[in-house]
């Protein structure tokens, strides 16, 4: 099983389990991982952002108008931030890093 990378917002980095086909939010609440996620992954809310690892940026699928709309109300806002509802995981994605927002 692919595994993946959560980067606490105190630095603590944490290797959990990530099943093919669960988005890296139910990832995250899984693993009790601190990422909210209000709207349960219906791209209404920004509470699932993550800031992920810019070696791992240009290997996920483009944002949708939709999650970069949204994106755009997120708190801490950086470069390669993305919706964690939106980021499905796959076996080519084992190894992937993000880390949680600063601020927000
Ligand atoms: S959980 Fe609301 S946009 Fe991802």
């Amino acid at each position: 099983m692919p595994k993946m990378t959560f980067v606490e917002r105190d630095g603590t980095r944490r290797d959990v389990d990530a099943p093919v086909g669960l988005s890296v939010l139910e990832i995250a609440h899984k693993h009790d991982i601190d990422l909210e996620g209000a709207c349960e992954g219906s791209l209404a809310c920004a509470t699932c952002h993550v800031v992920v690892d810019p070696e791992w940026a240009a290997k996920l699928s483009a944002p949708t108008d939709d999650e970069e709309d949204m994106l755009d109300l997120a708190f801490g806002l950086e470069k390669t931030s993305r919706l964690g509802c939106q980021i499905v995981m796959t076996d080519a994605l084992d190894g992937l890093t993000v880390g949680l927002p600063k601020a927000g």
